[in-house]
């Protein structure tokens, strides 16, 4: 069985969809041991403390230094020592050290299809807002592992969604939400219980 920490910040629907997956067997051989969020107020604590998973708070507005906080998010992730890291929400980036220490063991779900709307500073409601401006007419959701280049690493699953016309960011960010992350998150999980996704030249491939 494979050991699952999940990291969040807020409303917590992905974790959520995962923890359902779970219970209904539909993510096989993976158990989230624990959920750690960066805000003591996130929605998503309480989707975790329903489920009776643990949870700890590691908030950054308690650090004076983005270099403390890493050190001590580092330092509960080797504690914990996890098989799969899973970003679900999560609005902090990722140590160089954590990534090299979880090398393809942290996966992230970015609503949009990578490589449009993504990188630095492109996260949330901003991600649906550049959509919107652009005026691209599918948009949608993709989970990929995270490498030190932010939205950069390999993708593994990707599911796209029509922008309709009259959509706002907020519309667009549930239906992206309910379309796509929820279903392409809980099958690259599966995948990766299973020990099915293969990365070679920062690419992946599903393995028969
Ligand atoms: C999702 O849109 C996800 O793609 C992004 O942050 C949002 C988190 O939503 N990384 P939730 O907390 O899972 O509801």
């Amino acid at each position: 069985m494979k050991k699952i920490v999940v990291l969040v910040s807020g409303a917590g629907t992905n974790l959520k969809a995962l923890i359902k997956a779970i219970n209904r067997k539909k993510i096989k051989n993976g158990k989230i041991s624990l959920v750690i969020s960066s805000n003591e107020k996130a929605k998503a604590l309480t989707i975790a403390k329903r489920a009776k998973i643990d949870t700890k708070v590691i908030g950054r507005k308690n650090f004076d230094s983005n270099e403390k906080y890493q050190d001590e998010l580092f330092l509960n992730l080797k504690n914990e020592n996890p098989d799969l890291i899973v970003l679900a929400g999560f609005m902090q980036i990722v140590s160089k050290n954590i990534v090299q220490y979880f090398e393809n063991k942290i996966i992230n779900i970015h609503p949009s299809l990578i490589p449009s709307f993504c990188g630095a500073g492109v996260y949330g409601i901003k991600v649906h807002q550049a959509v919107l401006q652009k005026g691209v007419k599918i948009t949608g959701a993709t989970v990929h592992f995270v490498n030190e280049i932010p939205d950069g690493g390999p993708i593994i699953l990707q599911k796209s969604v029509k922008v309709n016309q009259n959509d706002t960011p907020e519309i667009l960010q549930e239906r992206v939400k309910k379309k796509a992350e929820w279903k392409i998150f809980r099958k690259a999980v599966n995948l990766i219980c299973q020990d099915k996704i293969v990365v070679k030249n920062n690419k992946t491939y599903v393995k028969e």
